[in-house]
């Protein structure tokens, strides 16, 4: 992606852009955004035992994405035109989790990969990491016809091959996508309103909500709060880090 798409990306999210002689805008928009002090945690994340892993197990990964590339389990095998299991690093710090593929994502068999996928490249760079080194997937592994919500039998099918990328993975934190993502991940119905801000735990890991980047890209006012969350998501890490130092 070219530098002033970038900018136009960081820019709607409310992200001041310094444009310094050496160091990325990316960079320095990072520090400057570290202020913000609304920001609630309703569990101790650093309490929480985070053992890293050294390596996960290739054997079991492959398996995994085996068994999704060939799952029958819900109807929507018949309508995908390939699953989407999810990409980046297998043993990522950061899980980030969306709702399900899109047209795109069904084509390319790559999460994220439409204009939404492109903002939440922007946002992911805006706190320091890129696609690659974080993991990114979806509650579903495949496209529902016309971009639909999830079934409640599509998602309780998904929610073990999920569960079992959580466990490969280990990552220090998850970033639930989008209404539909933290819902399900919660078991709740609240609007994501009430659920962003705060840091939740979803199988022992920190859990952060970030407003979906589709919707950001409708409702600019929102962009301040998703840039709060994705602070809260990153402070959370380096709290973490500094404990396991300490200890
Ligand atoms: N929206 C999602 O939630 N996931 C994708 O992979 C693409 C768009």
């Amino acid at each position: 992606m070219n530098n002033a798409i970038r900018l136009q990306y960081l820019a709607a999210m409310g992200i001041n852009v310094w444009l310094p002689r050496v160091v990325s805008a990316v960079e320095h928009a990072l520090p400057t955004a570290m202020t913000e002090p609304d920001i609630l945690m309703t569990t101790n994340p650093i309490e929480d035992e985070q053992v890293h892993p050294t390596l996960a197990n290739s054997n079991d990964w492959d398996i995994l994405k085996s068994e999704v590339q060939n799952c029958t389990l819900c109807a929507l095998c018949n309508s995908r035109t390939q699953t989407v299991f999810g990409t980046g690093n297998q043993r990522a710090d950061w899980l980030i989790i969306g709702e399900a593929p899109g047209e795109q994502e069904d084509k390319q068999g790559q999460p994220f990969v439409g204009v939404a996928g492109q903002l939440l490249t922007e946002m992911l760079r805006a706190i320091g990491l890129s696609r690659e080194e974080v993991f990114i997937t979806n509650i579903l592994k495949c496209r529902p016809p016309n971009n639909r919500d999830p079934h409640v039998d599509e998602i309780k099918h998904c929610k073990d091959y999920l569960q079992r990328q959580q466990q490969l993975i280990k990552p220090k934190i998850i970033l639930a996508v989008g209404r539909i993502a933290a819902q399900t991940l919660l078991e709740t119905n609240d609007p994501l309103a009430k659920l962003r801000g705060k840091v939740h735990t979803l199988n022992n890991t920190p859990m952060v909500v970030v407003y979906h980047p589709a919707y950001l890209l409708r409702s600019l006012p929102e962009k301040r709060k998703a840039w709060q969350d994705l602070q809260l998501a990153k402070q959370t890490v380096i709290a973490m880090e500094n404990k396991i130092c300490v200890d």
